[in-house]
């Protein structure tokens, strides 16, 4: 009997929304079962895309769905395939107490969720991740978005789906690339682990030391495991900050710098993760030269990050330009620019207080 895992998020002032995350392997085969334990919906619209309805459209069987299959891609992720989703469920007269499944990775758990989120002022909505960021990240928590041309997931909301199928057997068709991308914000959780406050040090950190590559083999266990801690830690930071004012900006460990890299190549030349990485490298070096952590931490991370081999050689980006873009992300608050930063082992603090030298520093130093 392989491992499988069942965690659940508990916001508390939302009682009623409280859900399941199962994890583990062939649970596709179970999932029409736990869908109908948590949702009472006489009909469901299974939203996936092109790529994944050629890989699983038959190891998905609910019955009384209708299946919407939309183009793969980021660039995708708009207001026009919102109307679809939107379209279809009118259609289809989906009524209030039924619900849209999400299959599929980032891009179509977003959009679904906040398809869900609109219709008919917010329908059950149900996450089937498939992709590795998907599964440790986007499902849960319930940030649900589409972007617009003036920004990524610029139109959004917070919306908590009713359940979580994370079944890790579809890891398998994910290209090495977009497998890389999941494990960025796998790095994310290790060095951030203390802050989230979970009841239990899991120690993630060396369990990606001593697995690495179990972890790139995919072994089931191995995989189920991981996928929980970075859940645990996930569902816990979420308990206490559904709606990001304050503790859940910890999440974004090396994003402000990602984005900026993201932004300058417009998307197209590097993957969130690569982006991710290369971002947690930087704030590790600003840390250090802030004076928050040790050397024998920095380099202790660098060394991790280095050996899951996630960001490939970068280009040197203009200094100012760079951080000038630092500035639109998310997180900037009152015109400064908000970092997360590790100040200890597996911990970190938001701090608005670097000035500017200090990241032309880090930034100069590639
Ligand atoms: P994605 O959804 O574009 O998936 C990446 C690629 O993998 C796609 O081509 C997809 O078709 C393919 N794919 C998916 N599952 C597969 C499988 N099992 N086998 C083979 N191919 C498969 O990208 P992503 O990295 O999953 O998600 C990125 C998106 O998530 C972004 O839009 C980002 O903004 C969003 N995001 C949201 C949150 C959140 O909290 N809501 C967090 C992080 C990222
Ligand atoms: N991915 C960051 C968050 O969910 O807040």
């Amino acid at each position: 009997m392989k491992q499988q895992y069942n965690l659940k998020v508990n916001i508390p002032a939302k009682h009623t929304c409280d859900y399941d995350i199962h994890i583990g392997s062939n649970l596709l085969e179970h999932a029409e079962e736990i869908v109908k334990q948590c949702s009472n919906a006489k009909k469901f619209l299974i939203v996936t895309n092109e790529t994944i309805a050629k890989l699983y459209q038959n190891a998905l069987n609910i019955s009384n769905s209708t299946l919407l299959i939309l183009k793969d891609g980021e660039e995708y992720k708009n207001f026009e395939t919102l109307k679809k989703i939107i379209d279809t469920c009118v259609e289809n007269r989906l009524e209030r107490q039924d619900c849209i499944i999400a299959f599929g990775g980032g891009v179509i758990g977003d959009m679904s969720g906040f398809a869900a989120a609109s219709y008919m002022r917010g329908i059950d909505f149900i996450q089937i991740p498939t992709t590795l960021l998907a599964q440790v990240d986007s499902s849960v928590g319930g940030k649900v978005a589409i972007n617009h041309e003036h920004g990524k997931n610029l139109i959004g909301a917070f919306y908590q789906p009713k359940t979580v199928i994370i079944d890790t057997n579809v890891l398998k068709t994910l290209d090495l690339r977009q497998l890389k991308t999941g494990l960025a914000e796998v790095l994310k959780y290790a060095f951030i682990e203390k802050t989230c406050g979970y009841e239990k040090f899991f120690n993630l950190y060396e369990f990606l030391e001593e697995n690495r590559q179990k972890i790139f083999a995919l072994e089931p266990d191995i995989t189920a495991e991981l996928i929980y801690m970075c859940c645990s830690l996930k569902a816990c930071v979420v308990n206490k900050d559904e709606t990001e004012k304050g503790l859940r900006a910890i999440l974004n460990l090396g994003h402000t710098f990602a984005h900026a890299i993201e932004n300058l190549t417009n998307y197209r030349i590097y993957t969130h993760g690569e982006a991710v990485a290369a971002g947690i490298k930087k704030a590790f070096k600003l840390s250090l030269l802030e004076g928050l952590i040790s050397k024998d931490y920095y380099e202790k991370s660098a060394r991790l990050i280095d050996e899951y081999e996630i960001t490939p050689q970068m280009p040197d980006f203009d200094i100012e330009s760079f951080y000038n873009e630092m500035f639109l992300d998310k997180k900037a608050q009152d015109g400064k620019i908000r970092f997360v930063l590790p100040d200890n082992a597996f911990s970190v603090k938001l701090t608005s207080n670097v000035t500017k030298e200090q990241v032309f520093k880090v930034l100069q130093q590639g």
